[in-house]
């Protein structure tokens, strides 16, 4: 009590209505904005539920009025005074308190505060080095605060459904050994254990497959996940999973849980009603269709495939492609007869930063005309039959690109995305899920001239792919499935292997020796000869899942304390420098060059 003034807080800041007015109330928070009105004091006190107008009048408490005048921005307050309704004229309707105000004849100034660095209204642009320097201010702001909120309502929903489907929270090690998700690791020496050193998990990803066997079906955990990439918008180096896995249990099995637990999750986070069973599409389809295994399908613009029409064309670019084993493929951006040559420079520009080394373009002019630099290289008939595959009209813009298949689909996916943006065919507040699924189980990877798993290497093969590992691996399809909402991955997971046998023959197709697999992974390939059930799980981005449901730019603003692109954290400023002391005690030897 004695810390705040003697008083003792009756209401929150959003709780005040009429059907309180004539009652005396104590409220504390913040101040928010100060106005003087010809002598009247108007203060908008915040706290975390929301804002009431409390009021400093000369005429009723001069003593208080007086003290009332010191009071700026971001100081904390106790009032104490009587609930009154506000003139019609002067009800704010925009504010749940708004039809009342606080006649206040206690003030106690609990703490003053500094100018802080930057306004708190929500208009105000403020850098994010700023606004993360100083977070616990960013944090005031009621639009960053509901981001928190959101999330911890969502963890709640969660939570709910997963203990309603029997499902059990069990905890996994931080301190463990390098897991398989495929980046680079945190590393944190061992005192005790000289130069040996514990991996920071990618993902709880061997334990939950090892829980299984142990019996314990039905695992989830909403936990830290860290790794050392390179950051983007959506990646963050700790982030947040919702990580599950199921015995006896398929891909159906999967779906159905995770649909129920996404339309409970949208229901009682944003009051939205989804539509289940969610699209599916084969990996191999939205490749073609969009570019990118994370397709947007909530609009048009698909690419489509010109390759064979294209193969005996007088144009040379894509003659020569074709040749080489390349893709040519095109987007029909309807009606965009009105951009100008900026604007279409402006595109080969932008598909240029993905590779693509020019973007040819054809404008259709009445009577299917084409009007372009590249139109004399084809006959009228090649014209014809492209402008049927892309089912051009009057007025439409043709774009290609020709290249290696990864270019030409990175490039055309990049451009789909933009024309999007720029025609304003994306509507933020409709939710387009689609699984993705029969992804490859393997990619070649040109720097280390072997196979690497496209998932992880626990991944299980689809059954009738098998035989193709021997002789076509890039072939075979897997029994992992993507979750993709608005053109992001929110989620990922697999059935996983559950035999020793078939393992064994993955890892030697991965070009992992015995030794390599029994180095890194011998506990759980020792496990699966142990009774290791069918099994399979997923994971899900909690922060993206977040950022797409708060209608968000970046996965920082629903994360409290989140680190920027060069993984730095500006409020502790982490990473910091350690004692010589510390490095010594770690058998670490201090000789880089700063
Ligand atoms: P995966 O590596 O696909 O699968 O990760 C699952 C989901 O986690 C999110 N995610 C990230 N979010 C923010 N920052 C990052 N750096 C980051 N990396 C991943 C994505 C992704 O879909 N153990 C497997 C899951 C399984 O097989 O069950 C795994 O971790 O939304
Ligand atoms: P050029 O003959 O090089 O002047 O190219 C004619 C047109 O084809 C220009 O609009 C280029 O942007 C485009 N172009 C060149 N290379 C490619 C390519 N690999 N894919 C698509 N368009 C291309």
């Amino acid at each position: 009590m004695e810390s705040m003034g003697g008083l003792k807080r009756s209401h929150s800041c959003n709780d005040l209505a009429v059907e309180n007015v004539g009652e005396v109330v104590t409220l504390m928070g913040w101040v928010l904005r100060r106005r003087d009105h010809g002598g009247v004091i108007f203060i908008d006190l915040r706290d975390r539920w929301g804002i009431t107008q409390v009021v400093f009048n000369p005429e009723v408490h001069a003593d208080v009025h007086t003290k009332a005048h010191q009071l700026r921005s971001e100081w904390v307050i106790a009032v104490q005074g009587r609930v009154e309704r506000r003139p019609p004229d002067m009800e704010n309707r925009n504010l749940q308190t708004g039809a009342i105000e606080v006649l206040v004849d206690t003030l106690r100034i609990l703490n003053a505060s500094a100018t802080p660095p930057f306004p708190l209204d929500e208009e105000v642009e403020v850098s994010e080095n700023l606004r993360l320097r100083y977070r616990y201010i960013d944090l005031r702001r009621p639009s960053m605060a509901n981001n928190l909120i959101m999330r911890h309502r969502a963890a709640g929903s969660v939570r709910q459904y997963l203990d309603r489907h029997d499902f059990l929270e069990i905890e996994t090690p931080f301190l463990t050994r390098s897991t398989p998700e495929g980046a680079r690791d945190y590393l944190v020496p061992s005192r005790v254990n000289p130069g040996r050193f514990y991996a920071l998990p990618q993902s709880p990803q061997l334990f939950k497959q090892l829980l299984m066997i142990s019996g314990l079906d039905r695992y989830y955990q909403i936990v830290r996940c860290f790794r050392d990439e390179d950051l983007r918008a959506d990646r963050q180096p700790e982030f947040t999973q919702i990580d599950m896995e199921l015995s006896f249990v398929d891909e159906e099995g999967i779906f159905a849980i995770i649909e129920g637990m996404m339309q409970k999750l949208f229901r009682d986070v944003l009051q939205i009603e989804l539509n289940v069973p969610f699209a599916r599409m084969e990996y191999a389809e939205v490749m073609a269709r969009f570019g990118t295994d994370r397709p947007d399908t909530s609009f048009g613009l698909e690419l489509v495939d010109l390759t064979e029409t294209v193969r005996t064309c007088g144009f040379n670019v894509f003659q020569t492609v074709v040749k080489k084993g390349g893709l040519v493929k095109s987007i029909n951006a309807r009606g965009c007869g009105y951009f100008s040559r900026k604007d279409l420079d402006d595109l080969t520009e932008y598909v240029g930063q993905f590779g693509a080394k020019g973007l040819a373009w054809v404008k259709v002019k009445a009577g299917g005309e084409w009007q372009s630099p590249i139109a004399k290289f084809f006959t009228e008939e090649e014209r014809a039959a492209i402008s049927r595959e892309l089912g051009a009209e009057e007025n439409d813009v043709l774009f290609f690109v020709a290249d290696t298949a990864a270019i030409v689909n990175q490039a055309l996916s990049e451009l789909r995305l933009e024309l999007g943006r720029r025609l304003e065919l994306i509507d933020r507040n409709s939710y387009n899920f689609v699984w993705v699924v029969d992804f490859p189980l393997l990619e070649y990877d040109h720097d280390e001239k072997r196979h690497v798993a496209v998932h992880h290497p626990f991944t299980a093969p689809r059954e009738d792919d098998v035989p193709l590992l021997a002789t076509e691996p890039g072939r075979v399809r897997s029994r992992a499935y993507d979750l993709v909402l608005n053109g992001i991955e929110i989620g990922g997971g697999s059935i996983r292997i559950h035999q020793k046998e078939q393992q064994d023959v993955i890892f030697a197709a991965l070009g992992i020796s015995k030794e390599e697999a029994g180095d890194k992974f011998g506990f759980l390939l020792q496990a699966l000869e142990l009774g290791a059930p069918p099994h399979g799980g997923i994971a899900f981005g909690l922060d993206r899942l977040l950022m797409l449901m708060a209608g968000r730019e970046t996965i920082r603003d629903v994360i409290a304390f989140p680190k920027t692109q060069k993984a730095t954290c500006p409020l502790t400023e982490a990473p910091a420098p350690v004692a010589r002391k510390q490095l010594t005690e770690l058998y670490l030897r201090p000789d880089w060059k700063e």
